[in-house]
């Protein structure tokens, strides 16, 4: 069975609530407990940078949203959870895309184009204030989701621009190099719950109308009974609809639990009962959390450790091979290879190895590369077109990786097939 592959960052910054948790943090966990699915959840602490000057802050926040992700249930067995900067090639890929990206993409980006306007209606420099950070963040994101070819990218809305570009940079490095990138989708959950904050309007920093996700206890009572109701007395009957202490419940209660509530606003519950009974069942959904994020705090050379490993098994096991095979088919490569040394160096004699296309009864085009003496090489996948097939062996025969379009017959090791394709390509 291939797995889909699912992957999304987590910025290190500020402090985690209710909104958070039940739009990102819960769904991200249940995904990763499907087995049709290799989920990929990092700490994008490199994009901290570009937020926040502060290294403390940067420090904190890190060991913060690991234990909250580890708290709400993130099993590393069954997920990568990782942290972005212990994985060097993601930096390394970073510029290798970089190198085949227009700098008019970047100059379209929204969160780029909103910092020039602002500066424009002020009267100042169109780029005052703009790090190369904030220009080149749709790269680095680009480069942590190609990294590992990842399929589905759960994002909010304001982040669909970036998969964009980031497909049209995958697209860019495949037309030159050849097909090596997944051109990663965005994936925006509409039914994913948006929480209303103490206010009514949506839950966020930037409205300061958040409930913390591990608020204390006390504190987080006071805030539920800070949440605004309508001045209905108790006895009259409380509609459902656009009541945010109705739908905080709905999101943290059974379907049977929260049609119980239905009836109960429906016979007229008072504010405050309803409160109480909202302040209860957070209380009954987090308090478990909340205990497992203490003790995971308290020890953090224990998450230093999960991360660590997390990282360093997902180097062995994708970043390390593929930023190799991503370095020969942009050319930086072993100088003791060199296509044309070897040319010389090869028997005169031994007959070369050559590309042969076919058609299969499957209706597709094929290739494969046999050596001299008929013994098959490799062996294409199929294509839809003779045309296609001949631009692969093209490309394998200019010096691209032939691993995008081919795989090694039986019993051949890849060295002597390079070997093979390093004597044809110095003709
Ligand atoms: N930019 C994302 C945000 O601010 C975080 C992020 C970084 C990310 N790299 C990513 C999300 C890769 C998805 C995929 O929310």
């Amino acid at each position: 069975m291939t797995q889909q592959r699912i992957l999304t960052g987590i910025t290190p910054s500020g402090t985690p609530h209710l909104g958070n948790y039940a739009g990102a943090i819960r769904p991200a966990v249940e995904v990763s407990q499907r087995a049709d699915v290799e989920s990929f959840y990092f700490l994008s602490d490199y994009h901290a940078l570009i937020k926040t000057g502060d290294p403390e802050r940067v420090q904190r926040s890190t060991l913060e949203i690991a234990a909250t992700w580890l708290a709400a249930g993130l099993r590393p067995e069954r997920a990568w959870f990782y942290r972005q900067s212990d994985i060097p090639e993601i930096p390394e890929l970073t510029w290798l895309l970089t190198c085949v990206t227009g700098k008019g993409l970047l100059n379209r980006a929204h969160a780029y184009k909103a910092a020039v306007d602002k500066n424009v209606a002020e009267g100042g420099e169109p780029d005052a204030g703009v790090t190369m950070g904030l220009f080149m963040y749709p790269l680095l994101m680009a480069a942590d989701i190609l990294m590992f070819n990842a399929h589905k990218v759960p994002v909010g809305r304001d982040q669909i621009q970036h998969l964009e570009m980031a497909r049209d940079i995958a697209a860019s490095f495949n037309h030159r190099y050849g097909e090596y990138f997944v051109l990663p989708e965005a994936a925006v959950d509409e039914a994913v719950a948006t929480l209303p904050g103490l206010d009514g309007r949506k839950m966020s920093k930037s409205y300061d109308n958040t409930i913390p996700l591990f608020a204390r206890s006390a504190e987080l009572k006071k805030l539920v009974f800070a949440i605004v109701t309508d001045s209905k007395a108790p006895g009259e009957p409380k509609e459902t609809d656009g009541s945010a202490l109705f739908q905080l419940f709905q999101a943290f209660a059974a379907p049977a639990e929260t049609e119980t509530m239905r009836a109960r606003f429906r016979e007229g519950i008072a504010w405050g009962d309803a409160k109480e009974a909202l302040f209860d069942k957070l209380e009954a959904v987090i308090a478990p959390m909340r205990a497992r994020y203490d003790e995971l705090i308290a020890e953090p050379a224990r998450i230093e450790q999960v991360l660590k490993s997390g990282a360093d098994a997902l180097r062995a096991k994708y970043a390390t091979p593929f930023v190799a095979r991503l370095r020969e088919a942009v050319g930086l490569r072993r100088l003791d290879r060199l296509p044309a040394a070897r040319a010389e160096a090869s028997p005169k004699t031994r007959a070369r190895a050559q590309f042969k296309q076919y058609r299969e009864a499957d209706g597709l085009f094929y290739f494969k590369l046999a050596s001299g003496d008929g013994r098959p090489l490799l062996q294409s996948r199929g294509f839809a077109s003779p045309r296609e097939a001949g631009q692969a062996v093209g490309a394998i025969r200019d010096g691209a990786d032939f691993a995008a379009w081919a795989d090694l017959a039986e019993n051949v090791a890849r060295a002597d097939v390079a070997r093979e394709l390093d004597a044809l390509r110095a003709g």
